[in-house]
């Protein structure tokens, strides 16, 4: 018996070990989520659908940067009726970032250059009340590579922030809009 059952189960792991390498493979090749943060938060998959708050500009920030800051429906939605302090929860702030270049059509105007990273601030006051109730994580360039060496690079990011804490940690005021 043991050896005829042996057989079909080493036969089913091996679909199985296949089924689980294809799926991989046509995962990455549809463009998958990269791997999470070091401290778990997973990157919103449909962020790049998401509405400007506003942008800014970083002079200061190597030899300047342009951002975009978006949020997701329940940020929009707080953002548009100015209830943002504190934000609620279940908003999410992404803040995008490209280095500055010179439009070579009109070299005044500065616009997005090469990406350098996508960044997120999630509300959840209980889940997150470690780190002022915002989750915060980042991904480095088109690679999407996950920031920081542990869970602990998140103090970074509050550190930063904490001057604004009387604002809920968020720098960002939306933009108005007629
Ligand atoms: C050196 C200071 C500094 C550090 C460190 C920092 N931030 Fe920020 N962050 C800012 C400033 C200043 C702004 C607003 C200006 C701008 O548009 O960049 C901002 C804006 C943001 C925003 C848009 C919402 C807002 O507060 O205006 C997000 C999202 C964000 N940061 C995420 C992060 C994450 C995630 C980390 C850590 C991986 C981090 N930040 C670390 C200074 C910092």
């Amino acid at each position: 018996m043991k050896k005829q059952v042996l057989p079909a189960l080493a036969g089913a792991l091996m679909t199985t070990a296949l089924g689980v390498a294809a799926t991989g493979g046509l995962a990455q090749a549809a463009g998958d989520r990269p791997p999470p943060a070091p401290n778990g938060i997973e990157l919103p998959s449909n962020y790049k659908d998401w509405r400007v708050i506003a942008p800014s500009h970083r002079p200061d920030h190597g030899d300047g940067s342009i951002r975009v800051i978006l949020g997701n429906d329940a940020a929009i939605k707080a953002a548009r009726k100015g209830q943002t302090n504190p934000w609620p929860d279940g908003a999410v702030l992404a803040k995008l970032v490209w280095w500055d270049r010179a439009d070579e059509n009109w070299e005044p105007a500065t616009v997005p250059g090469e990406f350098v990273h996508a960044e997120f601030m999630i509300k959840d006051s209980q889940k997150y009340a470690e780190t002022g109730g915002w989750g915060y994580a980042r991904w480095l360039g088109l690679e999407q590579k996950p920031y920081g060496e542990d869970a602990d690079f998140a103090q970074e990011c509050v550190a930063c922030h904490t001057p604004v804490a009387s604002r809920d940690y968020v720098f960002t005021t939306p933009a108005t809009l007629p």
